[in-house]
């Protein structure tokens, strides 16, 4: 093909691996990105030659360039773009429709408008850079519009999409001024991968009956006789990568010194989430501090470390939810501590996988309680670093790990009393039970990593279409 390149393999995501940031002496450095998609697509990217497009996390011009094994093709938005399409579209149109409508979200033209550009940009990028007959592989709610888009431009290509959260149910989706266009551009792609099983559906459903097209279980006729074909994938972590970490020395001495740091409680709570309102990190720290006040748990004793990283700052509903928890932290630690032990330890910072690892091994509740996540990758970080088989894990039902979790304490995010039950029964569990309970999690986690899931998309994408285009090399074989 006279204008293809020479990539087998093109992971195109909104955010490369790795986010621009600017130093304090005003240099200019790189720093990991945020959120669970770079966690889980990093593996895949190293077991591959591939190239990976997206987003410096900046408005200035970055030259292609390499990183830790991996090539880096980075895409600026400008500084409209940032608003319109990231910020806007990306996180105050989508981001709260596809989570339950946790937050309302807003319907602009111009947003819209600057999305359908951007994801024109990464669609064409993507072509220039894939070899003939190679595998795309499109991620997330950001970029729905680039397998329909890349497809005109490339038909040579497989694609694939996979979107990291979850897919909402029809009622919720029609809202959307743009769904048919959406669902069009989704199915240029070959195979589109959702979490969960549900959501596979409700897109065949949406399909049906809002394009028209002819569906039969999980597979969409096109007119062009194309078949796109729809399922689950549910999402995992490196989990053997993060099990030796935890067993390092230098990890559990690290666990002994902020257990230390904390005063040596006979309780550590643990929360570590972005600061985002889909998490639910109000409710859960109020339930935490309800315990206290009835007399439930004692500060001097259990102690509740929130982690929380600073996200998408500009979004006008992050801002208000950062500060609403700034000032309960506040309030419940002016209310409830004592000198030298406050009954939450609130952080704002963003930490290497080796601290993360500390953490999950000091913990000995560890607390997950989103109103609607995708999958939540912090529950199986946590299940992962346990290898004693001790830590309790109180999860939201309405996580995707939940549909693999069973046996944390699964909770409903929304019922406070019921989470702080959930929250004394964890911490009080007997030995026996805990370790039952992490064993089988623990099975689950490790058998089902994030190799296993790239390995079964990349698969499946092959299957789709077997006469055509490139095999990707499996990740489990390195
Ligand atoms: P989301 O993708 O919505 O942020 P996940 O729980 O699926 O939620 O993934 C979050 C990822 O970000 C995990 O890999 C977790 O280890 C990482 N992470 C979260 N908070 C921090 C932090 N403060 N420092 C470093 N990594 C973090
Ligand atoms: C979630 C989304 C990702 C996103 C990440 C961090 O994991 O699924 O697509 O990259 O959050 O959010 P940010 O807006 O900082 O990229």
């Amino acid at each position: 093909m006279a204008n293809s390149g020479s990539a087998d393999l093109v992971i195109v995501a909104n955010r490369l691996p790795v986010d621009r940031v600017t130093n304090p002496d005003g240099s200019s450095g790189w720093r990991r990105s945020p959120g669970g998609l770079v966690t889980a697509v990093e593996p895949v990217m190293r077991a591959n030659d591939g190239i990976w497009i997206g987003w410096p996390g900046t408005d200035e011009d970055v030259e292609p360039f390499h990183d830790q094994g991996m090539d880096l093709v980075p895409i600026a938005l400008s500084e409209l773009e940032i608003e319109e399409f990231y910020e806007g579209f990306a996180n105050a149109t989508l981001w709260p429709l596809y989570h339950d409508v946790v937050a309302k979200p807003e319907f602009h033209r111009e947003w819209w408008d600057a999305y359908v550009r951007v994801n024109r940009r990464f669609a064409e990028q993507a072509a220039k850079c894939a070899a003939e007959g190679a595998t795309v592989w499109v991620h997330d709610y950001q970029l729905q519009l680039v397998p329909q888009m890349l497809r005109e431009l490339r038909p040579d290509l497989r694609i694939g999409f996979f979107l990291h959260i979850p897919f909402p149910p029809a009622e919720l989706f029609q809202q959307l001024p743009w769904r048919r266009q959406l669902l069009e551009g989704l199915l240029g792609a070959d195979l589109v991968g959702f979490q969960l099983p549900g959501a596979a559906q409700n897109f065949v459903r949406l399909v049906r009956q809002r394009v028209g097209h002819k569906t039969h279980r999980d597979l969409v006729y096109l007119p062009d006789g194309r078949t796109v074909r729809a399922a689950a994938f549910p999402i995992s972590i490196d989990a053997e990568g993060f099990e030796t970490l935890a067993r390092s020395e230098e990890v559990e001495k690290r666990a002994t010194e902020i257990r230390d740091a904390l005063g040596n409680p006979s309780k550590v709570f643990l929360g570590v989430d972005r600061l985002d309102y889909t998490k639910g990190i109000y409710a859960r720290l109020r339930a935490f501090a309800e315990l206290i006040a009835d007399g439930e748990l004692d500060v001097e004793d259990a102690v509740f470390v929130q982690v929380a990283t600073p996200s998408r700052e500009e979004v006008e509903q992050y801002r208000i939810l950062r500060d609403e928890i700034d000032r309960l932290v506040g309030r419940i630690n002016g209310d409830l501590g004592r000198i030298g032990r406050p009954a939450i330890s609130y952080l704002h910072s963003s930490y290497p996988r080796e601290e993360m690892a500390a953490l999950y091994r000091c913990a000995d509740v560890m607390v997950v309680t989103p109103y609607r996540d995708g999958m939540n990758l912090v529950a199986k970080e946590y299940v992962a670093c346990r290898f004693d088989n001790r830590g309790a894990l109180v999860l939201s039902e309405f996580a995707g790990a939940a549909e693999e979790l069973r046996q944390a304490w699964l909770v409903n995010p929304y019922d406070i009393n019921g989470m702080k039950s959930a929250l004394l029964e964890a911490g009080r569990a007997e030995d026996k039970d805990v370790v039952r309970r992490m064993k089988a999690m623990r099975k689950q986690v490790m058998e089902n990593d994030v190799a296993a899931w790239a390995d079964s998309f990349l698969a499946e994408l092959a299957a789709v279409r077997p006469d055509h285009g490139k095999t990707v090399r499996p990740v489990k074989q390195l």
